[in-house]
């Protein structure tokens, strides 16, 4: 039973059979607390049950909590290696109550699983309890027959047990087992307590307080249970050794780390074996959780932890990469009870082996550097600040690793002079931005960008996190509160939003707390990562340092993500069908609709558009994984990832791939993209992806818009019941109405052509309907003389009616006057043997008056006129006539 997973189970096991809901471990970024950098207790997914903020379906559970101790309140990175019990990573086993059973119940859990399953002599253990909680001692007197020497009672903070500068807190009481006298120390209180003989491995805090500020303690609404053992100590008791690193577990990794870099676990070397074997449980698991190295926030403690466990490989005289090689026996020891390493084991690796490389090409120079400036010191001496920072900023080294190389000489590091230049950097970087031309009501953001750094972005894991409201903008200038009805940006340490970037839009949706409610509409990324949240207090006060739950809209999310990956689909097939000269020039990823547009000379045919849907369509069908994972921009144009020209790129790139290599012809997946977006699980989630039109946005540049998933459906849908109502009111079928309406069409035409043909034979034949002005010619100043009104004949028919009239009356003149859609227009023609004496275009003049134009032109044998009075247009003709008589009497 004393293997680490056997402890395990075990322990969860008791605790189910007590009652107890087992539940999983929770991220190691935890979800509901903006002030914690990772999760340090077991308690903190609970946090908000505790305090009666949230309720769950069970009031007792029982967990195997992955437990980070790096950066933050609780934080043993620098002791790691040189003590028998310090990790960065651990699990911490717990039972919770949340008002249900309180102290009795679980000391008499904690007597019954560790003196009965776990079966440790009980002369070996004493406890510790809070000074002022004499109910602890006496429950442990009765229940464990502990007389008073084994009860210790302690006055300080190690027995009262607080998450960080708020949270749920209580009185605690630890048990400790006595290793012996062959190992060094003293029990808790004692002198020499910080020695290893008396070792505590589980703690039970009687919660009974919420801490909401500082100096600020109410109690909580049901004293609770919260308890954590540590699994790594726990074995090392069960296993009979005194160091957790002699473990199974442990054992293990180092054995694999002895395999990997060739070096035993002996004197010296193996401090950095447990760095190295503690490290890659750090970095593994985090990474599974979503964080990611960078230089800043939770990335940079990740970088910080990985860069130490590189040097310590060094140390042992590996020369290339060797952690990533040590992740498969990691997973096989741990994926049981963790499967997210498994799934994240793409990643992970690519992720340690990238940050290896990529160190490894300066560690040398800088420990070359080190050992230059540390040449002539010795024990007590301490490094020049400015040393310190050149290793930093130039050669990547993090103080503490500077610090690390040099605990072995006992040399120290100054520290105010690394701040000093660090500051004095940060001076310059703002003189910088200041003289950038910037707008004054951008600074703001560059100011707030460097005081507060860049916003955590959670929102590739999760969309609901809490966040701390940091500061508030409005008009260009920070605010401490806002009010309801207040249109403000928020810029909050960490966030699930997206800000728009890289063509997909900001995400939207709401951040509340007590009394207090934001509803963000936008959000926006500026000023090289912060993220500003812009929107309105529908409610309460909004004020800076206030913790609130931030709640992405996910429906919008989802639509968001499907549209995204959507376009990396369309993108790829695009290129095979139409070849590898298309390369993206834009793109927009609405959770309505997406547009892609990109280079590619001539419009595209229908054929080639359903070809590149299908293809995408195809993919969806097929539900492919989407990975992401994050590499140098080298790798990744290596893998055949599509990075678009003329894009800046960090030093690391996320990587978006799409379905297998068998469709890819060769490529690593069938589409790989640089993407900071934020994607789809599986191409099933997009549902369907439906092209709505294609389209030129400039020279050489195509745009194709579509919809997806449920807009595409919908989409079709309407799209389908407008052919099925054209089908009925065709008399036809669906599959029908293309060749009916082509037949229509054709039919159409024809008519329109006869009916053209009749109106003419009507104009020319006389004394049909819809005429007026005469029937046939008459003689007018002595010549022959033709007027009609022709009702429905358009301007453009007329010319043509006046010609013929005039190659039938052989010599003449003749004035049509056509009405249609309630305007006149008029026609006045003069046979070639006239035009001497009677001039079109004056003729055509008289008549616009009588139509209200605005006179008219032509030439001498053939003029026209148009005019809004259509009722007048008899009245046109008649003054034609007039006009030529008049004429013919002045000839
Ligand atoms: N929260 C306590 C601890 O972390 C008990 O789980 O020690």
């Amino acid at each position: 039973m004393s293997g680490v997973n056997d402890i395990r189970s075990t322990f969860l096991n008791y605790f189910a059979a007590n009652g107890h809901e087992p539940v999983a471990s929770s991220p190691l970024v935890p979800r509901n607390d903006p002030t914690l950098m990772f999760t340090n207790a077991g308690m903190v997914q609970f946090k908000n049950v505790f305090t009666g903020l949230e309720k769950r379906p069970y009031s007792r559970a029982t967990t195997a909590q992955k437990v980070v101790r790096a950066g933050g309140k609780h934080n043993d990175l620098d002791n790691v290696g040189y003590t028998a019990r310090h990790h960065t990573f651990f699990e911490m086993l717990g039972n919770f109550s949340f008002g249900d059973y309180f102290k009795e119940e679980a000391i008499n859990h904690a007597w019954n699983l560790v003196t009965g399953e776990f079966g440790l002599d009980k002369s070996r253990l004493l406890v510790t309890v809070y000074s002022e909680d004499e109910e602890a001692a006496t429950l442990w007197k009765k229940i464990a027959g502990f007389s008073d020497d084994r009860i210790i009672r302690i006055p300080t903070s190690d027995n009262f047990w607080q998450m960080g500068d708020t949270g749920p807190c209580g009185p605690c009481s630890e048990i400790f087992y006595d290793q012996g006298e062959s190992v060094w120390g003293g029990p808790p209180g004692s002198a020499e307590e910080d020695g290893d003989r008396f070792l505590e491995f589980w703690n039970l805090v009687f919660m009974q307080f919420e801490q909401q500020a500082p100096g600020q303690r109410v109690p909580l609404p049901r004293p609770s249970i919260d308890t954590g053992m540590g699994l790594e100590r726990m074995a090392a008791i069960l296993q009979g050794v005194h160091s957790n690193y002699d473990t199974d577990l442990f054992r293990t990794l180092i054995a694999a780390i002895e395999d990997v870099i060739g070096s035993k676990a002996e004197g010296d070397a193996r401090a950095s074996h447990r760095v190295i074997a503690d490290h890659l449980r750090a970095t593994a698991f985090l990474i599974a959780d979503g964080v990611l190295p960078s230089n800043e926030g939770r990335g940079y403690v990740l970088r910080r932890i990985m860069r130490r466990a590189m040097r310590h490989a060094k140390l042992l005289g590996a020369r290339d990469p060797v952690i990533y090689k040590l992740l498969p026996t990691l997973i096989a020891e741990m994926g049981r009870a963790y499967p997210e390493l498994a799934r994240a084991e793409a990643l992970t690796t690519e992720t340690i082996k990238l940050e290896e490389k990529r160190f490894l090409t300066t560690l040398d120079r800088g420990l070359a550097l080190l050992g230059t400036a540390t040449e002539t010191m010795s024990a007590g001496d301490m490094l020049d600040g400015e040393t310190a920072f050149k290793l930093y900023d130039t050669y990547g080294f993090p103080l503490d690793l500077t610090q690390d190389a040099l605990r072995q000489r006992d040399i120290s590091v100054d520290l105010s002079g690394f701040t000093d230049a660090m500051n004095r950097q940060k001076a310059e970087a703002r003189a910088s931005w200041a003289g950038s031309g910037e707008k004054a009501a951008d600074t703001v953001w560059f100011e707030i960008r460097e005081r507060e750094g860049a916003t955590e972005f959670l929102g590739y894991e999760t969309e609901r996190a809490e966040g701390e409201v940091r500061t508030i903008v409005k008009d260009g200038g920070e605010l401490k509160e806002a009010k309801a009805g207040d249109e403000v940006s928020v810029v909050v340490n960490q966030t699930p939003f997206y800000g728009e970037s890289g063509g997909q839009v900001g995400d939207t949706g709401t951040m509340s707390g007590e009394g207090v409610r934001f509803e963000v509409s936008d959000t926006q990324k500026v000023a090289n990562g912060l993220f500003i949240h812009r929107g309105r207090v529908s409610e309460g006060v909004l004020k800076v340092g206030a913790a609130l739950e931030l709640v992405v809209d996910g429906d919008r999310r989802s639509k968001i993500r499907a549209n995204h990956s959507a376009t990396h689909l369309l993108h790829e097939g695009l290129r095979e069908v139409l070849g590898t000269h298309v390369a993206q020039k834009g793109s927009m990823v609405s959770p309505d609709r997406l547009r892609f547009d990109f280079s590619h000379p001539k419009p595209m045919d229908a054929a080639e558009l359903s070809r590149v849907e299908a293809m995408a369509n195809d993919l969806i069908l097929e539900n492919a994984g989407i990975t992401t994972r994050l590499m140098a921009v080298d790798d990744a144009i290596a893998l055949g990832a599509m990075a678009l020209f003329g894009e800046k790129y960090g030093d690391e790139v996320r990587v978006v791939s799409m379905g297998g290599a068998k469709e890819s012809g060769g490529k690593a997946a069938y589409s790989i993209e640089l993407c900071g977006g934020t994607h789809a699980r599986a191409t099933g989630d997009i549902g369907l992806v439906h092209i709505l039109s294609e389209s030129a946005v400039g020279a050489g540049v195509r745009r194709i818009e579509a919809l997806t998933g449920e807009g595409a459906r919908s989409y079709l849908q309407e799209q389908d019941a407008r052919v099925r109502r054209v089908a009925a009111a065709l008399k036809t079928t669906p599959a029908e109405i293309g060749d009916r309406v082509e037949g229509l069409v054709d039919e159409r035409r024809k008519l329109e052509r006869e009916v053209t043909e009749l109106r003419k034979k009507l104009a020319l034949a006389g004394d049909g309907a819809g005429q007026s002005g005469g029937s046939t010619a008459r003689e007018v100043g002595g010549v022959s003389f033709l007027g009609r009104v022709l009702e429905g004949v358009s301007a453009k028919d007329l010319k043509g009616l006046v010609d013929e009239a005039k190659g039938s009356l052989g010599t003449g003149v003749v004035v049509f006057a056509g009405v249609a859609d309630g305007k006149a227009s008029i026609v006045v023609g003069v046979t070639p043997d006239l035009t001497d004496r009677f001039n079109a275009v004056d003729l055509v003049r008289a008549a616009s008056e009588a139509i209200g134009g605005k006179g008219g032109g032509g030439r001498p044998d053939m003029a026209q006129a148009g005019g809004p009075d259509a009722a007048n247009a008899g009245a046109a003709i008649d003054a034609v006539e007039k006009a030529l008589g008049s004429q013919s009497v002045a000839a």
